[in-house]
């Protein structure tokens, strides 16, 4: 496990990019194609944004697949959907990956299992497990991650690919998210938390007090991935 902190926001969203670059070039050089899992939430929007600004061409992005983490149920273009802010950020501007859009504009059960449908067709691990060659989380100031939030039920549900929310305590509350089951073939996981509000759950969840976010990296670890851990100073500043 690595973690990193950074001076501020922004030269952490440039390392997230910079790194998310290298790990999807390499994936492609080994295998042909890269799988990316972006996280929702406004740590990671600047570091989309880093992509858009410097590394459009840096990548082949037809040999990348794409999808989400967790979506909440709204309008495809309105501003609760995470799918949308990422699209307005950088998506519409690698309109040649392979996109694999939640269909949160439907009914909850019936958007849970399009998304799981997706992800089955995915290269998987003889678990069946899809492949995520980067997974990006970010981090509530709760310890949240994806929509497993603390003490609900999703969390303890280590196989499930993906589960319906119907009770986020963060609004929207009607959410789809990957369960940590879902985690367990990933490659490379990178946490990205930054700013004041999350110092004392990143000392928690780094302490590997029993938060969604340590669960998840737990799940990474323990199945052989790479877990980054990227902060900025104010995010660290409880650290030891
Ligand atoms: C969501 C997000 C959520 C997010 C964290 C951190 O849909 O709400 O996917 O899991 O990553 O809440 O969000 P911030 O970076 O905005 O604090």
């Amino acid at each position: 496990m690595t973690m990193r902190v950074y001076p501020d926001s922004q030269s952490l969203a440039v390392a997230a990019a910079k790194q998310t670059i290298t790990l999807l070039r390499q994936a492609i050089t080994d295998t042909g194609s890269g799988i990316w899992v972006l996280a929702g939430g406004s740590t990671p929007l600047e570091a989309y944004q880093v992509i858009a600004d410097r590394y459009i061409d840096a990548i082949d992005w037809s040999k990348v697949t794409i999808l989400l983490g967790d979506e909440r149920i709204a309008p495809l273009d309105s501003a609760d959907s995470n799918w949308h802010q990422i699209e307005q950020a950088l998506l519409r501007q690698i309109s040649k990956a392979n996109l694999l859009r939640p269909r949160s504009d439907l009914p909850l059960a019936e958007a849970v299992d399009d998304y799981r449908l997706t992800l089955e067709q995915l290269t998987s691990n003889d678990e069946g497990y899809p492949i995520f060659d980067v997974v990006w989380l970010g981090v509530g100031d709760d310890g949240h991650t994806l929509s497993l939030f603390p003490g609900h039920p999703q969390l303890d549900d280590a196989t499930t690919l993906v589960l319906p929310v119907e009770d986020s305590p963060k609004p929207p509350n009607q959410r789809l998210t990957l369960g940590i089951g879902a985690l367990k073939a990933s490659k490379h996981l990178l946490v990205l938390a930054s700013g004041h509000a999350k110092s004392e759950t990143i000392t928690k969840a780094t302490e590997s007090i029993d938060l969604p976010i340590a669960r998840a990296v737990k799940a990474v670890n323990e199945s052989g991935g790479q877990v980054t851990w990227l902060f900025d100073k104010a995010a660290a500043s409880q650290l030891p």
